[in-house]
C-alpha cells in the first residue's frame, strides 16, 4: 500500500547518465490553439491516424506539456520544477524519450530535455531500439507517428517518499491526460497506448543508472 510520507532524509541524487550524441535546441514555438480551453475538454478524442509532425507541432506539444517554468536546485542534487502538469514532491521523475518518424528499421530515439526545450538524440543499441520500436508498432501502427515514451526514474520519488510506486503511476496519468489535451487543443491526433515498453525499456536504458528505471506507457501522436 501506498503512503506517501516524506521521509526524514532525503538522500542524495544520482542522476541517469543517458548517452546523448547530439543536441539540437527546439524553438519557442509559434503554434496557437484556435479552441477555448472547455471546447478542448469537450473535443477531446483518442485518434489512431498519424501524419508526420511539423518540428513547431513537436515544440508546442511539448513546451506546453511537459517544459519546466520554475526550477529550484536543491543541495542533495534534485530538482523541483513547476510544469504544466503536477508531479509528487515537484520530483517530475517521468523523462520523455521521443521518436521522430522514419522507416521503422532506422527509427532514433532522443530524450527530451525539459529545462532547455531540447532534443537529445541518443547512441542506444540499434537492436534493442528496433525491438522496442516493432513492440509499440504491433500495438497500434505506427506509421508516421511521433512516439512520445514515459520512462520512470524511481529514484527522483523514493529519496522523498516512502513506498514511492503509486505516486509515479499518478504522475504518469496526470501527464498522460495533460499530453492527450494539448495534443487535442493543436488538433493533432493522440493514442496513449496500453503497453509500459517493458522489458524493452529497462534493456534499453538500464546499464545507465544503478537505480531502478523502467516504461510506464506512452503516446502516439502526429
Ligand atoms: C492508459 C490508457 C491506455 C490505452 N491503451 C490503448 C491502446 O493500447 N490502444 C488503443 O488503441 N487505445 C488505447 N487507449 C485509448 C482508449 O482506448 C480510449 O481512451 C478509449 O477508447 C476512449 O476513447 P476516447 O479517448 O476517444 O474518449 C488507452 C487509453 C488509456 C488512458
Amino acid at each position: 500500500m501506498n503512503n506517501p510520507i516524506p521521509k526524514a532524509f532525503e538522500e542524495p541524487y544520482s542522476p541517469i547518465l543517458y548517452p546523448i550524441a547530439k543536441k539540437k535546441y527546439l524553438k519557442e514555438p509559434s503554434l496557437k490553439p484556435e479552441d477555448s480551453f472547455l471546447d478542448v475538454l469537450v473535443n477531446r478524442r483518442t485518434y489512431r491516424k498519424f501524419v508526420r509532425l511539423s518540428e513547431d507541432q513537436l515544440s508546442a506539444i511539448l513546451w506546453h506539456s511537459a517544459k519546466a517554468t520554475e526550477l529550484q536546485f536543491q543541495e542533495n542534487g534534485f530538482i523541483w520544477s513547476h510544469r504544466p502538469c503536477p508531479s509528487a514532491g515537484g520530483r517530475h521523475p517521468i523523462d520523455l524519450i521521443i521518436s521522430q518518424p522514419e522507416a521503422i528499421n532506422t527509427r532514433k530515439l532522443a530524450l527530451y530535455n525539459p529545462i532547455d526545450h531540447s532534443l537529445n538524440e541518443l547512441t542506444l543499441d540499434t537492436t534493442q531500439c528496433l525491438q522496442f520500436i516493432e513492440h509499440i508498432n504491433e500495438v497500434v501502427p505506427i506509421g508516421d507517428a511521433t512516439i512520445i515514451w514515459f520512462i520512470a526514474d524511481q529514484f527522483r520519488t523514493e529519496s522523498k517518499y516512502i513506498n514511492p510506486l503509486s505516486l509515479i503511476w499518478r504522475d504518469a496519468g496526470a501527464f498522460l491526460n495533460s499530453l492527450q489535451l494539448v495534443c487535442c487543443a493543436f488538433k493533432i491526433a493522440c493514442c496513449p497506448l496500453g503497453s509500459l515498453g517493458e522489458p524493452f525499456i529497462s534493456d534499453l536504458f538500464g546499464e545507465y543508472t544503478p537505480m531502478p528505471i523502467f516504461g510506464v506507457g506512452g503516446c502516439l501522436v502526429g
